[in-house]
């Protein structure tokens, strides 16, 4: 018996991997946080599946219906959001079924920022301008951040932001990004990537505020980041003509000559 953690992706039902559908499929018992995973995904479960909604339930609760399905010896397909990696909840869930001996499997997914990233037609790493993004937040009741993770600190950077968990901030979110970044800089909001009713703002810092007016959902990301306006960017070297690579030997005495590690 085995407990699959697995990455549903950001809510369209066929952006999850082969591996977790195929999980899903062969578990007999399914969790899922009902809050933000698809229902659709559900369809995958075998008929007869026993299929529980952890969106009202507690840590313990969770724990003690993972303990039944290990005793009944029945394999669980247990179902977050996005990528386990981040903000899933399932470090505790894992301390806690290592404490019991429950064996259990990690199946990655497609993150939220991810699917952002992609619905803005954007590389949110761009040569010459940012080549760093930092996933982070601001402080929740459930979960204040540390001391040194401010948005502060990481703007001093420059690096591209995607602020989770905050859209309902958005306005100290951008007072507090604007003296790094300046008013013109680019950013987007992103709610609900992916979904049918997913909506793409695309604004500048100074600008956001009012345009986002209306536009309602505590399920988005923030982006922020001068790699959002997609030009002033320098091609590249990996790709260019006259640029030595292994896979792709240049001139009379190249660095790498084919056919040597
Ligand atoms: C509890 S975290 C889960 C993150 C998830 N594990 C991931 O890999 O993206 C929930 C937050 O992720 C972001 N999020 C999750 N799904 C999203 C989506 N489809 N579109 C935009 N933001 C999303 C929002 O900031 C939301 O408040």
């Amino acid at each position: 018996m085995t407990v699959y953690f697995i990455g549903a992706g950001p809510g369209a039902a066929d952006l999850i991997t082969l591996r977790g559908r195929d999980l899903i499929a062969a578990c007999p018992v399914c969790l899922y946080a009902g809050s933000l995973v698809p229902e659709a995904l559900l369809a995958h479960c075998p008929s007869g599946a026993r299929i529980i909604n952890t969106a009202p339930l507690s840590l313990d609760e969770i724990i003690a219906e993972l303990r039944k399905a290990h005793q009944a010896g029945q394999d669980v397909a247990r179902l977050h959001s996005g990528d386990l990696s981040i903000w899933s909840a399932m470090g505790e869930q894992l301390r806690r079924l290592r404490a019991e001996a429950i064996p259990y499997e990690i199946c990655p997914g497609v993150p939220s920022f991810a699917a952002a990233a992609a619905a803005l037609e954007t590389e949110l790493t761009l040569p010459g301008v940012a080549q760093s993004l930092v996933l982070t937040r601001t402080s929740g009741r459930a979960s204040p951040m540390p001391e040194n993770e401010t948005l502060e600190t990481f703007a001093r950077s420059g690096a591209t932001l995607a602020i989770h968990l905050s859209v309902h901030v958005l306005d100290e979110v951008v007072a507090r990004l604007t003296p790094f970044y300046g008013a013109d800089c680019p950013v987007a909001v992103v709610w609900r990537a992916s979904w049918p009713d997913q909506q793409i703002l695309r604004s500048h810092l100074g600008e956001v505020i009012a345009a986002s007016d209306g536009l309602r959902g505590r399920t988005a990301l923030i982006l922020v980041g001068r790699s959002l306006a997609q030009e002033g960017f320098a091609e590249s070297c990996l790709y260019a003509g006259d640029y030595d690579r292994r896979y792709r030997p240049v001139g009379t005495a190249p660095r790498f000559p084919e056919g040597q590690e």
